[in-house]
């Protein structure tokens, strides 16, 4: 049950176009289908379906014997064109997988990509059959008074026995993955937006009632992304309404639907006493990416699953610019790139590695990765790079042209960089097919007056890929003096093509320091023989904020190596960093925020060649305290320093309230006598999620005797907000004490607790086997845990609980006794009998 990309073959069937009508009801839905076919090869017609009852097939009006095996219908028809007709019934409210058409809190939606479409009717279900579709839907009115699908509304009315009905029509052809439907009693938050060439949206965001003040911020984002989608990349939004509709029960973040985007509520819902600073962000992102997947999705789509990151990898990097233009840029870049190395970069040197466009699957739904997404961000970043701004936008514009409706694959996207930009990719074609995070030696020698630096690169074996080839990797660097920091010369953009090269810089004098892979230009791991005095300078001097972001998280995580290596460290030239960071008055305070943290535990254990995690823990605190200690006069004046009594959402407030929770936990961890009390008024006197967040994050992992009142006063207010109490889960599952694996099994019972919702599952059992000391602890009880939650949730939900499985694949870099109990967890789980594909195929490949 291998899908191997090798294997595609264009479809033997046109559908032009699909009729839908539904009678809904979350108990019992009645769906009708009508296709017109084409033939478009020789095979006989494939109708994919989700197992639910089928009632009839008819072809041109007459019953059809459709052979059915393997979920799939096939049909046999003679001629060219038909009109094929089915019926089949579904029962919304206990589709617990939320695929296909589902219930949540008494609305009814659905969730089509990858393949959830055949689940509400047999149809070919893949991205490359593009159809126009006109649906039609007939509910109960009192409890479905909103009815709602892709494109405009086109007609409605009442019927008798209290129901009504409206249809839909979009005249834009797309494939089945962007269908949608919401039925809910459901209040709009509404607005408009005029496009560049004088077309009115309407804009509507559906909500329940009680959350319609909590929309301001999604509609803010919409138009903006509107506007930038135009201004940036020259795409205006190409129909008359464009509805985003907010969900409880979701598997992930949103769904592009032509013009009916879905979302997790958490990705729309928030105010400044439930929505913390970084949910806002999200929000603000997730809105835009789904926007803009109007082009790069859905007018271009997708010719197979293979080439997922075409419209992802793509989206991403547009969401990613829409974002660094609404805040810092070099904040924005830094939390890109810490979530590439937290998420990707493990995916990349573990057993799930995968190219960003893959060769093979057994369920497409394990392919929506950090690789797919956001390391396919990056290969379009440093296409983006080497060709320049007005290069770039000529090969995007050429390539919404030439591929305007039509499913396309990674490598037309490519050539339209080539063809629109003037630029020969045909080495960087690699960076799609091959796996693994690349390294770059960077070493400077003096030769006379020149200094020569040295590049060396290298891709380590995956699994299916033991040989690599050299992959073009565009680096900016620049020197600075060892002196006195100052640049020498301007900053180069090299493209390291081959193996090994050497780049000589003329005329400079002493051995200067290197600064290298500025802003992050690629996504690699570079190895440098800087030493800490070296880097030092750079984090006090580098005129790019990355770098100097960069250089001071390496000599913190070579002095953490170092201490759990070698059993002790010098944390001196890190303090002294970290004070200058701190005094110097021409930083913003969310850029210092960010460059004083330490990488975290997870960060440091990748770098090791057998993770210790009790040790990584103990020498990161013992910096920590170090640091706060030292620098107790500095987080003390940052703390007071970012006090506000007003709320604001703008770039300086956020940076002034991000600064504020962390100088408190470094007060925390040097142990300022007064620093629970100060974090407890923080917590209570708090006008805003982010600071009560922030100080109850603080007391969590702490023993203070605050720490309970906190929580139990978070929970008391408010237990009545699935959001917010998400937050409450995963602050504890988070903490750093060393009992919070007794505490998440509390947390596992309490009655709040439940599977069902994945927000839910993720803020208990995801985010505790993300806290590497908590998961890692002990007789293996965090991987027992975990596995039983896997198991639990397959039954359930087998896409959100394959999820779930990547931490445990990480069992060879633990060493012999933990990699052993999580090998036992991994065997357990590949032994149960009805494992769903998506999970048997992560802990398989785990195990492999
Ligand atoms: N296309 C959606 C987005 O990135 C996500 C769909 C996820 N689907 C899945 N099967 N995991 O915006
Ligand atoms: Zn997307």
């Amino acid at each position: 049950q291998v899908i191997h990309r090798e294997d595609y073959r264009a479809p033997d069937w046109r559908v032009p176009e699909v009729a839908l009508d539904f009678d809904l009801g979350p108990a019992r839905t009645v769906v009708k289908a009508r296709l017109e076919v084409e033939r478009a090869g020789p095979g006989p017609l494939l109708l994919d379906h989700g197992g639910q009852e089928i009632v009839s097939v008819q072809v041109d009006g007459a019953p059809f014997d459709a052979r059915n095996e393997g979920k799939r219908l096939t049909l046999d028809l003679p001629g060219d064109a038909h009109v094929i007709e089915t019926e089949c019934v579904l029962a919304p409210e206990t589709n617990t997988e939320l695929m296909g058409l589902y219930a949540s809190g008494g609305m009814l939606c659905t969730q089509c990509e990858a393949e959830g479409f055949r689940r509400i009717t047999p149809f070919p279900d893949r991205p490359d059959v593009l159809s126009r579709y006109s649906v039609k839907m007939t509910a109960d009115k009192a409890r479905f008074p909103v009815l709602l699908a892709n494109g405009d509304r086109v007609g409605g009315g009442d019927l008798e026995g209290g129901r009504h009905w409206a249809e839909w029509r979009d005249p834009f052809f797309k494939p089945c993955y962007l269908f949608a439907l919401v039925a809910g009693d459901l209040k709009a938050n509404r607005d408009s937006f005029t496009t560049a060439s004088g077309r009115k949206v309407e804009l509507g965001i559906w909500v329940r009632e009680a959350d319609l003040p909590r929309t301001n911020h999604a509609m803010q984002a919409l138009k903006g992304s509107m506007a930038w989608d135009e201004r940036v990349y020259g795409r205006e939004y190409d129909l008359d309404v464009f509805n985003i509709v907010a969900v409880a029960d979701f598997n992930f973040g949103a769904m592009e639907n032509k013009g009916l985007n879905i979302f997790n509520s958490r990705y729309i819902l928030a105010d400044p006493e439930t929505a913390t600073d970084a949910d806002y962000d999200a929000i603000a992102a997730v809105v835009a990416h789904e926007y803009f997947h109007n082009w790069s999705g859905n007018r271009v789509t997708c010719r197979d699953w293979f080439q997922l990151s075409l419209k992802e990898g793509f989206t991403v990097f547009r969401d990613q610019q829409f974002s660094a233009d609404h805040g810092s840029p070099a904040v924005e870049r830094i939390n890109q790139v810490r979530n590439l190395r937290a998420a990707q970069f493990q995916e990349d040197a573990g057993p799930l590695a995968h190219p960003v466009r893959p060769d093979s699957y057994m369920e497409i739904s394990n392919f929506y990765t950090a690789t797919v997404y956001n390391k396919g961000a990056e290969l379009i970043r440093m296409m983006a790079t080497m060709l320049g701004p007005d290069r770039f936008r000529r090969g995007s514009d050429l390539y919404f042209e030439r591929h305007d409706g039509q499913a396309v694959t990674c490598d037309d996207f490519v050539k339209a960089m080539e063809d629109g930009g003037g630029i020969d990719l045909s080495l960087f074609r690699r960076w799609y097919s091959q796996a693994g995070t690349p390294k770059v030696k960077a070493t400077v020698r003096q030769d006379g007056s020149d200094a020569v630096v040295s590049l060396e690169q290298s891709v380590p074996p995956t699994p299916g890929q033991p040989e690599k080839k050299p992959m073009p990797i565009p680096l900016r660097m620049a020197l600075f003096d060892t002196a006195t920091g100052a640049p020498i010369g301007e900053e180069r953009l090299v493209v390291l093509e081959d193996a090994a090269a050497d780049m000589r810089f003329e005329g400079v004098g002493e051995r200067p320091v290197l600064s290298v892979n500025r802003g992050f230009s690629a996504p690699i791991i570079v190895e440098s023989d800087r030493s800490a005095a070296e880097l030092a300078l750079l984090s006090a001097h580098d005129n790019d904020p990355f770098a100097r972001y960069e250089a001071l998280q390496q000599l913190m995580l070579d002095t953490l190596i170092a201490g759990v290596e070698g059993g002790s460290a010098d944390f001196a030239p890190v303090v002294d960093a970290v004070r200058l960071t701190l005094e110097n008055g021409a930083l913003d305070k969310a850029f210092v925020a960010e460059a004083v943290l330490p990488p975290s535990e997870a960060f440091v254990g990748d770098r090791m060649s057998v993770v210790d995690p009790e040790a990584i823990h103990r020498v990161r605190e013992a910096l920590r305290a170090e640091l706060g200690r030292t620098l107790e006069r500095q987080w003390r004046a940052a703390y007071l320093g970012s006090a506000s009594n007003r709320f604001e959402l703008t770039p300086e407030a956020k940076g002034a309230r991000r600064l504020r929770s962390i100088a408190l936990g470094f007060l925390m961890a040097g142990g300022a006598a007064d620093a629970p009390a100060l974090a407890f008024e923080q917590f209570q006197g708090a006008t805003n999620m982010t600071d009560r967040q922030g100080a109850l994050t603080v007391l969590v992992s702490s023993n203070a005797p605050q720490r309970e009142d906190a929580l139990a006063a978070f929970y008391d207010r408010f237990k009545g907000d699935a959001l917010v109490l998400d937050k409450w889960f995963t602050t504890q599952a988070l903490s750093s004490r060393a009992d919070v694996l007794e505490q998440v099994l509390a947390l596992a019972a309490h009655p709040d607790f439940t599977l069902t919702n994945p927000n839910r599952a993720r803020s208990l059992v995801g985010a505790f086997s993300a806290n590497q000391r908590g998961f890692h602890s002990g007789d293996g009880g965090g991987y027992r845990f975990l596995a039983d939650n896997i198991l639990a949730l397959d039954a359930i939900n087998p896409q959100t609980a394959a999820k779930f499985v990547a931490p445990l694949g990480r069992w060879r870099r633990f060493g012999e006794a933990r990699g052993a109990l999580i090998r036992a967890e991994l065997e357990r789980i590949v032994a149960k009998p009805g494992l769903s594909k998506d999970v048997f195929e992560q802990a398989s490949k785990s195990l492999a």
